[in-house]
C-alpha cells in the first residue's frame, strides 16, 4: 500500500456543492439545452431523463468515487486516478482523456462566456438599440464576432477586449486554492445566478399573450409530445444523453478532480445527487422556460423553429435581444440575462484548468505558479485560432471532439473500469463510506450494467451517426478544412503533451518508485 495523502481543498460542504454545482451548471444549461430539445418536442424528454438517471446519475457518483479514492494517493487528475484502480499500464494514458477534455473544452468556452460579458455592456449602454429584428441582430452579432467584413480573420477589438477581460478572470481564479478561488466565487456566484433565473423565469411566464401567442404555446414546444415516432431514430437518444454528458460535465474529468480532495468522513453519495438535482432543476425548469417560450410568444412557433435552426447561438444571442427591445424594462432584464450566462460560463470554466494544473502539480512535481503560468500562456495561444477563426469552423470542431463524441467515449470507458474491472462490489463500498444516503440497491445493478453497457451502446451509436463525416470533413466548406485541420493539430498537441507527461511521470515521480517497492516486498 503506498502513502494516503490528505489533501486540504474545500472549506465547507455548501461551498463544495455549489461549486459542484456551479460548475455542472453553465452554457448548456441555458442554450445547448433549449436548442437540443425543442426540434424534437416533449418526446426528447424521455431519453434524457432516461439517461439522467441510468447514466448522468451513475457515473456521477462513479467519479466522486473514483476521485475520492484517488486523492487518498495525492491524484489530483485521472491518469493517476485510474492508475490505482486498475493496475494495467493503459489505465494511466485512457486517464489523459479526463485531462484533454476539460482543458480543450476550456479554450472554446472561456470565448462564448465572454460573448456574454460583452453583450451585458452592450445591453447596459443600449449599444444594438434600435435594431429591432431578428435579421439586424444577427448582423449586429456576426459583427460582434468581427465576422462582418468577410476579412481573413474574425477579429472585432471589442469582443477581443472582453475575451480578455474573460480570460484573466479564469486564469486568476484557477491559479488561487481552491477554497480561495473556486469555491469562494461559486458561494456568491451561485446563488445570484439563481436568483436572476428566477426572475427571468418568472418574467417569462407572465408575459401576455402577444397576437394571441402564449407562454403555454411555448412551453408546450418543449413539454408536449406531438409525435413519439420521433424516439423511433438515433438522432434524438445521441442528442439527449450527449445532452446530459455535457450538462452534468461527467466524462470530463472535472468532477473527479473536486472529488480528489475529499477524504473518508465526507459524503459523496449525497452530495453527488444534489449536484445532479441542482442542474436539472436549472436546465429544465429555468433553462426550458426561459428563451423558447419567450422567442414563442414574440415571434411564433414557425420562427422560434427557424431561429433554432440558425445555430445553438441565435436564440440567445440574436432573438432574446430584439424582445428585450420590444418589452418594458427591457434592457434590466437583457443585463440581467447575459449576466446570468456570464455567470453560469464562469462558474463553469474556471475549473476547466484545474485537472491539467493538478496533473502538473501533482504527478509532473511543477509548483503551483509554475504550473499556472505555464497553462496561462499555452491556452492563451490555443485561443487565439478559436477566436481569429471562429468564421472557419474552429470553435466547432473543437466542441464536436471534445464536447461531444470524447466525453461519451471517457464515460464510457470509465465506467467499465469502474464497474467491472474495480469490481462493482469494491465500487459499491468504496462510494459508502461517510454516506450521508444509503443508494437503493437497484443503482447497484444499474451501475453493473446497465451504465457502461448503455454508454458503450451510445459511442458506437453515434460513431455511426457522425464520426466517419467528422473524420472525414465530408460536411466541411474545402476551404474550411485547413483550419479544421489546425484545430486538430491543437487537439493532438495537447494530447501529445499528456502522453508524454504521463509516461514521464511514472518514469520519475517517487510515489511510483515506493509503490513498486512496496509490491515488490509484499
Ligand atoms: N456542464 C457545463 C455546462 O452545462 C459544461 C462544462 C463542460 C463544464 C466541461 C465543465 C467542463 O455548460
Amino acid at each position: 500500500m503506498s502513502q494516503a495523502v490528505t489533501r486540504t481543498g474545500w472549506a465547507t460542504r455548501f461551498g463544495l456543492i455549489m461549486a459542484v454545482a456551479g460548475n455542472a451548471i453553465g452554457l448548456g444549461n441555458f442554450l445547448r439545452f433549449p436548442g437540443k430539445a425543442a426540434p424534437y418536442g416533449g418526446a426528447f424528454m424521455v431519453p434524457y431523463f432516461l439517461a439522467l438517471i441510468l447514466l448522468g446519475i451513475p457515473l456521477m457518483w462513479m467519479e466522486w468515487t473514483i476521485g475520492r479514492h484517488g486523492g487518498k494517493f495525492g491524484h489530483g487528475s485521472t491518469p493517476g486516478m485510474l492508475h490505482r484502480m486498475w493496475h494495467n499500464p493503459v489505465a494511466k494514458y485512457i486517464g489523459i482523456f479526463g485531462v484533454l477534455l476539460p482543458a480543450m473544452v476550456g479554450v472554446y468556452y472561456i470565448y462564448i462566456e465572454s460573448w456574454a460579458l460583452g453583450y451585458a455592456w452592450q445591453t447596459l449602454t443600449g449599444a444594438y438599440w434600435g435594431k429591432t429584428s431578428q435579421a439586424a441582430m444577427a448582423s449586429v452579432f456576426s459583427d460582434y464576432l468581427g465576422m462582418g467584413g468577410g476579412g481573413p480573420i474574425s477579429f472585432n477589438a471589442r469582443a477581443y477586449f472582453f475575451f480578455l477581460i474573460t480570460f484573466a478572470c479564469n486564469i486568476l481564479i484557477m491559479s488561487l486554492s481552491i477554497s480561495k478561488g473556486i469555491e469562494f466565487v461559486a458561494k456568491y456566484a451561485m446563488p445570484a445566478l439563481l436568483v436572476i433565473g428566477i426572475v427571468l423565469a418568472i418574467r417569462v411566464l407572465t408575459l401576455p399573450p402577444l397576437e394571441g401567442r402564449t407562454v403555454s404555446e411555448g412551453l408546450a414546444q418543449i413539454w408536449r409530445v406531438s409525435d413519439w415516432s420521433v424516439l423511433r431514430h438515433s438522432d434524438v437518444w445521441i442528442a439527449a444523453t450527449g445532452q446530459i454528458f455535457f450538462t452534468l460535465s461527467v466524462g470530463l474529468g472535472m468532477v473527479h478532480s473536486y472529488a480528489s480532495f475529499l477524504n473518508y468522513e465526507h459524503d459523496i453519495t449525497l452530495s453527488g445527487l444534489t449536484s445532479c438535482t441542482a442542474n436539472e432543476f436549472v436546465e429544465v425548469i429555468l433553462g426550458g422556460t426561459i428563451a423558447i417560450p419567450a422567442a414563442v410568444v414574440f415571434f411564433g412557433v414557425v420562427d422560434t423553429r427557424a431561429i433554432l435552426d440558425q445555430g445553438t447561438f441565435a436564440i440567445g444571442f440574436h432573438a432574446l435581444p430584439v424582445i428585450f427591445q420590444r418589452m418594458p424594462a427591457g434592457q434590466v432584464f437583457g443585463v440581467m440575462w447575459f449576466i446570468l450566462l456570464f455567470l453560469a460560463g464562469l462558474t463553469s470554466s474556471m475549473a476547466m484548468f484545474t485537472p491539467l494544473l493538478l496533473f502538473l502539480e501533482d504527478e509532473l512535481q511543477l509548483t503551483r505558479k509554475r504550473a499556472a503560468i505555464g497553462i496561462a500562456l499555452c491556452v492563451f495561444v490555443l485561443m487565439q485560432p478559436v477566436v481569429l477563426f471562429y468564421h472557419r469552423g474552429v470553435l466547432d470542431e473543437l466542441d464536436y471532439w471534445m464536447g461531444d463524441f470524447c466525453l461519451v467515449l471517457f464515460g464510457a470507458l470509465e465506467a467499465m473500469i469502474f464497474a467491472w474491472i474495480f469490481g462493482m462490489k469494491k465500487g459499491w463500498a468504496e462510494m459508502h463510506l461517510g454516506a450521508d444516503l444509503q443508494v437503493p440497491r437497484v443503482f447497484y445493478y444499474v451501475m453493473k450494467y446497465i451504465t457502461p453497457v448503455f454508454a458503450v451502446a451510445l459511442v458506437v451509436w453515434s460513431a455511426q451517426d457522425s464520426l466517419w463525416r467528422r473524420i472525414t470533413m465530408q460536411a466541411a466548406a474545402p476551404e474550411n478544412v485547413p483550419f479544421l485541420w489546425l484545430a486538430r493539430a491543437m487537439m493532438l498537441a495537447m494530447a501529445g503533451f499528456l502522453i508524454w507527461g504521463v509516461w514521464y511521470a511514472w518514469r520519475t515521480h517517487p510515489k511510483f518508485f515506493e509503490e513498486a517497492a512496496a509490491k515488490r516486498r509484499s
